[in-house]
């Protein structure tokens, strides 16, 4: 199998599946005008997101790293309505074009973006007892997952959901003696994740669009 045909497997699935969807193709064409990188989610993953989301019966969500809100509105869809999702974005311009994306969604009264480092916001909202939150979608910088998801466990409850993207990475965390601080830290956060007796885990391989790479999916512990 190829990247060719794992692209064309997508497309296929996106037309039963995921199709055109107006709100997410203008955020989407909204973030690249800007210059954004185009390393949100695929469609597909997206949905998968929404769904897992809506199994859960998720009502506050916490969302680490935004990009233009791509992510963030699928996730938000699956919010009842008096549901919240606050999302933590680094970058100042990121969090613009998310909020610019996040109100044409219809979405700007149920969404908050937090602007600044991760680890400077999520000490905020423990301060702040923002918590407990439902559901985790880690998706930030990935040398520091295993933090990310420490304090996930402080803000989450037994039961809440935490999902991390990006724990694959084309098979290159079987590197390691690799030095991509990526690689490094997802191969932390697996290190992590199989010795932390607060949560039950599983991560599974995925491939698509966006190549060859998976999700990482836990549950807090009920003690
Ligand atoms: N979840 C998005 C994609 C996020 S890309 C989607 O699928 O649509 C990763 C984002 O994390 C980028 O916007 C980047 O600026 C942000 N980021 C990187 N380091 C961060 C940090 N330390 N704290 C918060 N956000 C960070
Ligand atoms: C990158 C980040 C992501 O979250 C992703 O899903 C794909 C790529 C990146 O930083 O290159
Ligand atoms: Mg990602």
């Amino acid at each position: 199998m190829s990247q060719e045909q794992w692209t064309a497997i997508d497309e296929y699935l996106n037309q039963h599946y995921a199709p055109p969807d107006p709100i997410l193709e203008g955020a989407l064409k909204n973030a690249a005008e800007q210059g954004l990188p185009a390393i949100q989610v695929s469609p597909l993953q997206g949905k998968f997101l929404m769904l897992l989301a809506q199994m859960q019966g998720a009502k506050r969500i916490l969302e680490i790293g935004t990009l233009g809100g791509y992510s963030t509105i699928w996730l938000a869809r699956a919010l009842p309505p008096n549901g919240q999702l606050i999302t933590l974005e680094y970058d100042a311009k990121h969090a613009a074009v998310a909020n610019q994306n996040i109100k044409a969604a219809g979405l700007a009264d149920k969404v908050t973006v937090r602007v600044g480092p991760a680890l400077m916001t999520l000490p905020q909202l423990f301060a702040e007892e923002q918590g407990p939150f439902d559901f985790f979608f880690i998706d930030a910088d990935k040398a520091n997952n295993t933090a990310y998801v420490q304090w996930a466990l402080s803000l989450g409850r037994a039961g809440s959901v935490i999902v991390v993207d990006n724990v694959i990475r084309q098979g290159e965390i079987l590197h390691a003696q690799s030095e991509d601080p990526a690689v490094v830290g997802t191969r932390q956060l697996h290190e992590y994740l199989a010795h932390e007796p607060r949560l039950s885990t599983v991560a599974l391989q995925t491939v698509g669009s966006k190549g060859h790479d998976g999700f990482v999916i836990a549950i807090i512990n009920r003690v």
